[in-house]
């Protein structure tokens, strides 16, 4: 892994690819024995356009028979920067009375994931829980419970690679990287 530069910034290198395999699978197999006998199929539902390489991985390594969707959210309205989030994808699944399993990336406010599972409650799934790779306690706004998570971030860094990106890059980069310190927000 050596420094990348995207636009203007440079990243260093800060989580491998053979770490996030490690813990995606251990936050499979307690996905894989916690809704083993659903009554019917759990749904999963990743939230675009993130969290498209976690959600992915994490569904090869599922062995349940469930059902996938995928959904996405937005805080803006036309270019105007809005506190009220909207779906721009919404899941092409009926939820009620469904276990329900959100899977993004990253929880950095937690509004995107509380918006989510406020949703899929009112619409009368069963349970829903919160999976994600990483999340930034320090950054949480919304107060909302983590269900499984792989990496904790004490410290609030802007990191980019396996789905994240700076401006639309670097969303493909197999590890995931950090904005270097002399560049720090
Ligand atoms: P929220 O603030 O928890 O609602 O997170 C919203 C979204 O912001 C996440 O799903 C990511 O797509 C994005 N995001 C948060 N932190 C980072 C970061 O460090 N790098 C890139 N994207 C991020
Ligand atoms: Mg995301």
């Amino acid at each position: 892994m050596t420094t990348v530069k995207l636009h203007d910034k440079e990243f260093v290198p800060y989580i491998s690819a053979a770490e996030i395999d490690i813990v995606v699978s251990e936050i499979a197999t307690k996905l894989n024995t916690k809704y083993q006998n659903c009554e019917q199929p759990p749904v999963f539902a990743t939230v675009l356009t993130g969290a498209f390489v976690f959600g992915s991985d994490i569904l090869r390594k599922i062995t349940l028979d469930a059902q996938i969707c995928f959904t996405s959210v937005s805080s803006y309205k036309g270019t105007v920067r809005s506190d009220k989030l909207e779906c721009t994808l919404d899941i092409k699944c009926d939820v009620k009375g469904r276990d329900v399993i959100i899977l993004d990336e990253i929880v950095d406010s937690g509004s995107t994931v509380a918006f989510l599972k406020q949703k899929y409650l009112d619409a009368g799934a069963k349970s829903v829980a919160i999976a994600t790779l990483i999340y930034k306690p320090k950054t949480r706004i919304v107060e909302v419970d983590i269900d499984y998570f792989g990496f904790e971030m004490k410290e609030d860094k802007f990191i980019v690679g396996y789905g994240l990106d700076y401006n639309e890059r670097g969303r493909l980069l197999k590890d995931i990287y950090s904005l270097k310190c002399s560049e720090e927000r």
